[in-house]
């Protein structure tokens, strides 16, 4: 059973600037929702009920969108604008939140690191908030990989096929294919140069961790970047044939980049705003 998912939500979002300087960029709105209510829905709906959220410093609107707002919520009671609350009242109902702080910034492991003592001795997913996936009319991609966690037993990463000038974007695997949209992982490799890239499948932000990623990443030192990589404390449990990447169905906007965050935008729009 996968109770816990963790939400490293620390990062600056500099590419945003000057949106992000006072607010978490996990609070920029997809039309009127922010980033992290979709990557929360989206645990949500896999069975999951205990969300915890990596956070630092200037992130409080993480916490407070999480909670009741007593006097915004008087004031439209009985309003036909309730609407808008009724999503996030439902997670607010029926999950837990927990919060850490990430007091230095080195990389998304040392991001998922600090989550530990949140977490303990369980497998968790991991929801980076800036890639959006929408699968409409099917199971959410935190769904579709709880499901795979529960055959396999072992970390599962959610992977897309990115076009070979787009691999330094990306942590890239490759291994042996079991099933047209399964593969056994043997090399992971972070951000590589297309010539470097062991193959063109992209790492998006979904994965299922085995609590040993924990130790893993006290030992992982410093990689791409100089930070902390979760694909190299990953590659350690692939060594053991511990890691399957899945093909996931549906769409991932990458939210991160202002190209990305202008598709989910559009599409979010007509597909689901439009329809409320
Ligand atoms: C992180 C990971 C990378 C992964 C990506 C998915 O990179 O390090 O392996 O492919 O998320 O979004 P970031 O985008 O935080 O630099």
């Amino acid at each position: 059973m996968i109770k816990k998912c963790l939400f490293p939500a620390a990062g600056y979002g500099t590419r945003f600037l000057p949106a992000t300087k006072s607010m978490p960029k996990e609070m920029l709105p997809i039309v009127n929702k922010p980033l992290i209510e979709f990557a929360v829905e989206e645990a949500q709906a896999a069975g999951i009920s205990q969300m915890a959220i990596v956070t630092g410093r200037g992130k409080r609107a993480l916490e407070d969108h999480f909670d009741i707002s007593y006097e915004l919520e008087h004031q439209i009671q009985n309003t036909e604008k309730e609407k808008y609350l009724v999503d996030i009242r439902r997670l607010i109902d029926e999950c837990t939140f927990i919060y850490t702080r990430q007091v230095e910034m080195k990389g998304l492991g040392h991001a998922i690191l600090t989550g530990q003592s949140m977490i303990g001795d369980e497998p968790f997913a991991v929801a980076l908030a800036d890639d959006l996936c929408i699968n409409q009319g099917g199971d959410p991609v935190l769904a579709q990989m709880v499901k795979l966690y529960n055959q396999f037993r072992c970390s599962i990463v959610a992977v897309q096929e990115v076009p070979r000038d787009q691999t330094h974007k990306y942590g890239v695997i490759a291994g042996e294919e079991l099933r047209d949209d399964l593969f056994r992982v043997s090399t992971m490799v972070e951000k590589p140069k297309p010539e470097d890239a062991p193959s063109n499948l992209a790492i998006i932000g979904r994965y299922i961790l085995t609590p040993d990623i924990f130790d893993i990443l006290k030992n992982t030192p410093p990689g791409k970047g100089g930070e902390i990589q979760i694909t190299d404390a990953l590659q350690q449990q692939a060594k053991d044939g511990c890691v399957i990447a899945y093909k996931f169905k549906g769409q991932r906007f990458d939210c991160g980049s202002a190209e990305g965050y202008v598709e989910a935008t559009n599409y979010c729009f007509e597909h689901i705003y439009k329809a409320l």
